[in-house]
């Protein structure tokens, strides 16, 4: 028997559930997240309840303690509580009693309601505090959980909110961590770490997402990888400060937290003054790739997600610099044209005074010393020759040697007098001032009514230091990311066929707020295919190939100065939004050959790179790295296999093809364009043992007489696999798969 004032509610989507506990007008408390057990009635719900109820210990709380997604102090709650703030040193332990719950809009005051994807809505308030409250949780239809909260003041006297902590309790059994590191040039390094008593808590105190973001912060069963292991992941979908942790108290409850970072007194609310936190994300699988599954669906279902193919892109960065010539740039996209590029994209340096990066930024109009005609020859031309036109801004920054920062000094971010320490020579510039904010959006915009712009690389080259709003100084990253955000939607808005490309020093802004409202992120400043091996690995945890920039550049890296094989830049490039950062002026003909053909095979296979599944494979042997895109209808798949330094045996033996259709046949073909380079031995499944003078056009020639690959079940190849070939290091392969 259901006691009358139960309130429960289970949002079920693709094999994952969330069960919330809302009875007795108490703040929403999850007593199941995890794997869909199938639709809980009544019965089933209050045994779930009943049966998550902590024994109350010696020298405990006399009542066990309810964990809401918003931790109470006053339940007895020692871990971080949800709402931290005060009046002053009042109000400091709010207790919300819910005024009102709504599923999908509906008002519900009893009873359990089992519901699928939807939207669930809780209101409450402390009237003694003198806090509203407003949370909202919503599950996807892949799956994935997000809840955000609104805190509203409801006395005269000022409220300043020091953090608001969203939580998603997590079993016990989750005992091991994976969240990321980073630094410039090697964004979201996966680090590893066990759950103790205390908190991991990783701050982002950057003013941006940060290069060093936890990006998303796992715990799973020990030893959870790809494939294998309940996962529970946390991401907090915010560009500016902010927190991703696991807290696990000596009661033995552990919970997922996160939210933003807030700097002392940023947010003071006066009386009906509000304040929103970011969504945070919450994501349940069965192996990493299951939860990084859900995101690639989720923003894929976004309304706004770009449905045309991915244009193959060549950025002018890494060719040019600084050093515009119109006469080298036309030739650059006459011979990016040839090769079959799509965009074009003009970087930095065409505007202002900004031929290095001491001055100009802030002066958005086009320089007239390089482009005395503007950019319309330029322009002009790239149209003609069928591709789009891309161009690069830094609309949040701006150069003390400027025109806008002689106008208004009192428009850099700054705490009083002596400005932040200089980052790339540069300041920031504060959006959050509403005059500054149309300036800068005007200018924007003049340049993109004068031109035909397609796409715009949105960069950010710093960290936020003492970002105060002057001329009292108060912090003010929390209303520069608001603004950001603001500027980004009106353009969107108001250009609505442009798109946009979050860039940050690199991948220094990569989090799911700001892909609310752009296209595609660039993973990295470093373009070295080793090093994008692991950064494009680890950065479609969270996004879907089809939005990370991912650019074949020279074959000596600019970043690191290693050389590799156009294949191997080629083949790790492929599985992203690819793209050409490399003068081409200087490329071979041979390389131009070799880059064409794989320009043609992204082209062919680009609707199953961006719509199918990522699948990773656990392999043991570190030294080699295996990804893959199965489409969803299981038809085909390409994979790469790559072989990243030596290992202690000279093969790691057979590699499984993880994610096909154990009932279908399918025929495994190795792409090898010409020439073959020198620096493996095929497999004998290949077709042939000698190296061949095999040219990949659209279908592979192979030798007289020779079939190539092979043909195998997806059982066999999912379970057996297929004998790796010898690769020297830092080379790989690509399978192009196919069902029979
Ligand atoms: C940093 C970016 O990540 C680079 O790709 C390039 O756009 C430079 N900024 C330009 O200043």
């Amino acid at each position: 028997m259901t006691p009358p004032n139960t309130l429960g509610v289970v949002l079920r989507a693709a094999g994952v559930a969330l069960a919330v506990d809302l009875s007795d007008r108490e703040l929403p408390a999850v007593i199941h997240w995890g794997a869909d057990c199938g639709p809980l009635g009544a019965e089933a719900f209050a045994a779930l309840a009943l049966t998550g109820v902590a024994p109350v210990g010696p020298n405990d709380m006399d009542q066990p303690i309810r964990l809401s997604m918003l931790p109470e102090e006053w339940t007895g709650w020692s871990g971080r509580p949800g709402v931290n703030g005060s009046r002053a040193g009042r109000a400091w332990s709010p207790r919300f009693r819910s005024t009102a719950v709504r599923l999908d809009s509906t008002p519900l005051t009893a009873g359990v309601h089992d519901a699928g994807a939807g939207v669930l809505e809780v209101e409450a308030i402390d009237e003694e505090s003198e806090l509203a409250l407003l949370l909202s949780v919503e599950m996807s239809v892949s799956g994935i959980v997000r809840t955000r909260a609104r805190l509203t003041n409801l006395a005269d006297e000022v409220y300043q909110l020091d953090e608001l902590l969203l939580s998603l309790p997590v079993p016990a059994s989750a005992s091991e961590i994976l969240d990321m590191a980073g630094r410039w040039g090697k964004e979201r390094v996966p680090q590893r770490s066990m759950v103790t008593i205390g908190a991991h808590r990783r701050e982002g105190r950057h003013g941006r997402t940060g290069a060093d973001a936890a990006t998303l912060l796992s715990v799973g069963e020990p030893g959870f990888g790809f494939a294998r292991g309940e996962v529970w992941g946390v991401h907090t979908g915010w560009s500016g400060n902010h927190v991703h942790q696991v807290e696990r108290v000596s009661t033995g409850v552990q919970v997922l937290g996160g939210g933003e970072l807030l700097l002392p007194g940023e947010v003071r609310l006066g009386r009906d003054e509000s304040y929103e936190s970011p969504w945070v994300y919450g994501a349940y699988g069965e192996g990493l790739d299951a939860v990084a599954r859900r995101f690639h669906r989720m923003l894929r279902a976004r309304e706004q997600h770009p449905t045309s193919p991915r244009p193959v892109t060549l950025n002018v960065w890494e060719a040019v610099y600084f050093d515009h010539d119109l006469d080298v740039l036309v030739d650059l996209a006459e011979q990016a044209a040839d090769l079959g590029v799509e965009r074009f994209v003009l970087d930095d340096g065409w505007f202002g005074s900004r031929r290095d990066d001491f001055s100009g930024l802030g002066d958005w109009t086009v320089s007239a010393d390089v482009w005395p005609e503007g950019l319309h020859p330029l322009v002009d031309r790239v149209r003609a020759l069928g591709m789009q036109f891309g161009l690069w801004f830094e609309p949040e920054m701006i150069n003390v040697d400027s025109d806008l920062a002689r106008a208004h000094p009192e428009w850099i971010m700054a705490t009083g007098e002596s400005l932040p320490v200089e980052s790339r020579h540069q300041q920031v510039l504060n959006l959050g001032i509403p005059a500054c904010y149309a300036f800068i959006r005007d200018a924007i915009c003049a340049v993109l009514d004068e031109y035909d712009i397609a796409y715009i690389k949105w960069d950010h080259n710093r960290d936020l230091v003492q970002a105060g709003t002057l001329p009292a100084g108060r912090p003010g990253v929390h209303a520069q990311t608001l603004a950001f955000y603001r500027l980004v939607e009106e353009i969107g808005v108001r250009y609505p066929e442009l798109e946009i490309e979050s860039c940050s020093s690199g991948g220094a802004r990569v989090d799911l707020g700001i892909l609310e409202h752009t296209d595609r992120v660039w993973v990295s400043d470093n373009i070295d295919p080793l090093d994008r091996q692991q950064m494009n690995r680890w950065t479609t945890q969270l996004v879907p190939p089809e939005m990370m920039g991912s650019h074949i550049a020279s074959g000596r890296s600019h970043t690191t100065g290693r050389w590799h094989d156009l294949s191997f830049r080629a083949a790790t490039a492929l599985f992203g939004h690819l793209g050409i950062e490399w003068d081409l002026r200087t490329a071979t003909d041979d390389e131009r050959a070799e880059l064409r053909t794989w320009i043609d095979f992204y082209k062919q296979h680009r609707a199953l790179l961006h719509g199918g599944d990522l699948v990773r494979l656990d392999h043991p042997d570190d030294t080699i790295a295996v990804n893959g895109v199965v489409a969803a209808d299981r038809s085909a798949a390409v994979y790469s296999y790559a072989s990243l330094a030596r290992s202690e045996t000279v093969s790691p033996g057979r590699v499984r093809l993880p994610g096909l259709d154990p009932d279908a046949r399918y025929r495994v073909v190795p792409v090898v364009p010409t020439p073959l380079p020198s620096r493996f031995t095929p497999a004998r499944w290949w077709g042939f043992e000698l190296a061949p003078s095999a040219v990949y056009h659209g279908a592979p020639v192979w030798q007289e007489g020779s079939e190539p690959g092979v043909e195998m079940s997806g059982a066999l190849l999912g379970a057996a696999g297929l004998m790796a070939p010898l690769l020297y290091p830092e080379t790989a392969v690509v399978y192009a798969v196919t069902r029979v």
